[in-house]
């Protein structure tokens, strides 16, 4: 039997700049772009995860292997760029009823901490927009900066809006804002300032963290906008889930 055929396949997915952390593993590359600077393997061995200095080897997805850049610009445009190129049939790649536990765990904290009659919600990275199938009394909105994400999800019947329309959203628009298996991605401090800013006074924001990625730098930035972490949920499941207050 060839190797290849009994070890799980995975595409390596790297920026160029990263290449000799993984070379030793490397069967043979698949392609390479000098252009977008980033290279792919296929890889065939143990699954993994990584912490080398320069970068971290996440497994991700049970597909790829990527080596994520320390540098918290880089590692957005890599992720970006697998969003882009290779997560283009998301929901065949997760387990969309996992996912749809996460959000409505999430969705019934906003719904049990927000003292509202009226209940308006931002699905922060909200993919192909599995929170449009949760039970939720009030409004969910969402926003995705995947545009093949965003059109998914307005075929699912939900709100999205475009980045436009995120941008110019106005102070103080939502009561609570969910961010399910989106904040292990590079984040940048602009995005966390404007969810800040359109978050009510004594709004919630609830977020996990696949992996812990990003965790303590999230919760800096968080922090640094004046919002607390009222609650942090060990959950076996999901990660840790932080639930935030402004
Ligand atoms: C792993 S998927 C999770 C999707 C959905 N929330 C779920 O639980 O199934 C992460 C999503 O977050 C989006 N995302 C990541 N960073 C983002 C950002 N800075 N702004 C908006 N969307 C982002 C990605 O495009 C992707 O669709």
């Amino acid at each position: 039997m060839r190797q290849q055929d009994k070890i799980p396949f995975r595409k390596i997915i790297s920026m160029v700049s990263l290449l000799n952390v993984v070379s030793d593993h490397v069967i043979c590359p698949v392609n390479s772009n000098n252009e977008s600077d980033f290279y792919e393997y296929e890889y065939l061995d143990e699954t993994y995860d990584l912490c080398i200095p320069g970068c971290s080897v996440c497994d991700y997805l049970d597909r790829f292997i990527l080596v994520l850049p320390t540098d918290a610009d880089q590692r957005r445009i890599l992720w970006e760029y697998l969003y882009e190129n290779h997560v283009t049939d998301y929901e065949h790649m997760i387990d969309t009823d996992h996912n749809l536990q996460c959000i409505q765990q999430m969705l019934d904290i906003l719904q049990n901490k927000i003292h509202s009659s009226e209940l308006n919600v931002l699905d922060f990275g909200c993919g192909t927009g599995l929170s449009a199938k949760a039970v939720f009394p009030g409004r969910i909105y969402g926003y995705d900066m995947n545009k093949n994400m965003r059109e998914a999800a307005s075929q699912k019947g939900m709100k999205v809006m475009e980045e436009k329309e995120f941008w110019t959203l106005p102070k103080e628009y939502f009561h609570g804002i969910l961010a399910s298996y989106a904040f292990h991605m590079a984040i940048r401090v602009q995005e966390i300032e404007k969810l800040v800013f359109i978050l009510k006074k004594e709004g919630i924001l609830v977020a996990n963290y696949y992996k812990e990625m990003d965790c303590e730098r999230i919760n800096n930035m968080l922090t640094f906008f004046h919002m607390s972490i009222v609650e942090r949920i060990e959950d076996r499941r999901f990660g840790q889930i932080y639930v935030y207050r402004k």
